[in-house]
């Protein structure tokens, strides 16, 4: 099983700009990528943070940009996002019974459980899990099939980073998610957005990966405290690859266009600049 994780694709109304960039121009390019590589994909996660500001109009272009995908796309609830507007344009979205975007989607080859920690009731940045959502992770973790990887998607990490300002908005009650893991099951990988930075660990013995953003980028910066420092760091996309329980995990740089070449080729490697070496080619 292979599938593609894509976050913080931060959309906002068609011809705005965020951050001097356009994140609409920025996804179609990942898609034409995505379609142009991967025939063999499952779907495309896209983890959180889908608008900036959350309206009708963002994901309108959002779901122009995403009709574009020959592969199912599986959405998920950032700080960022409003649950309402979000369903006005995407309506088949994942649903639980209580509305939150959150699902079970068990594959030959793995399960994958998305959570909704969207905190809409007391806005704020940081993510919450409430009892119900808490209930459905138990309920998920509990009855998913135990003969293959378990893949836990949050947009909100649970425990620090030390990146400091994102740190204070992570998920605000992380210890009531780890009770549900620690009673029930522990995933095989966690996989989390909101930090536009790639970052992997683990957590309690869980392994994490969380993927770069595909706009805006929060800084490498350990110091500052009182705001969100950014970058415009080039984005990522990963390919995830489930094969016989084993988990790999590649980066890629889509918004690369620069010189391919072989590294057995001794014109390439005596190359004395990057202009001759993308005369020389393949
Ligand atoms: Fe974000």
């Amino acid at each position: 099983m292979r599938f593609v994780i894509l976050t913080d694709t931060h959309f906002v109304p068609r011809g705005r700009k965020l951050y001097g960039l356009d994140p609409a121009q920025r996804l179609a390019v990942a898609v034409e990528k995505i379609n142009a590589s991967h025939n063999d994909i499952s779907c495309v996660i896209v983890s959180g943070d889908l608008a900036h500001w959350g309206e009708r109009a963002a994901y309108a272009s959002l779901s122009g940009v995403l009709a574009g995908l020959k592969s199912p796309t599986i959405l998920m609830m950032g700080n960022h996002d409003r649950r309402e507007p979000f369903r006005l344009e995407f309506a088949g979205a994942d649903r639980d019974p209580h509305g939150f975007v959150q699902a079970v989607h068990t594959f030959d080859a793995a399960t994958i459980v998305t959570l909704d920690t969207l905190n809409e009731e007391t806005p704020d940045q940081a993510g919450i899990l409430c009892q119900r959502r808490l209930e459905f992770l138990a309920d998920a973790l509990a009855s998913a099939p135990t003969d293959r990887p378990l893949l836990l998607f949050q947009h909100h990490p649970p425990f620090d980073s030390g990146l400091r300002y994102m740190d204070t908005i992570k998920l605000a009650n992380g210890e009531a998610e780890w009770d549900v893991i620690a009673s029930t099951r522990k995933p095989d990988y966690l996989f989390m957005g909101h930090l536009h930075r790639p970052i992997a660990g683990t957590w309690r013995g869980i392994p994490f990966h969380i993927q770069r953003a595909l706009t805006h980028q929060v800084a490498f910066d350990f110091e500052t405290a009182g705001y969100i420092p950014g970058t415009l760091e080039a984005p990522d996309y990963a390919l995830v690859d489930v094969d016989k329980g084993n988990i790999v995990i590649h980066q890629r740089s889509f918004l690369y266009d620069g010189p391919a070449f072989s590294l057995h080729d001794p014109k390439a490697a005596s190359s004395r600049s990057t202009r001759e070496l993308a005369e020389v080619g393949l």
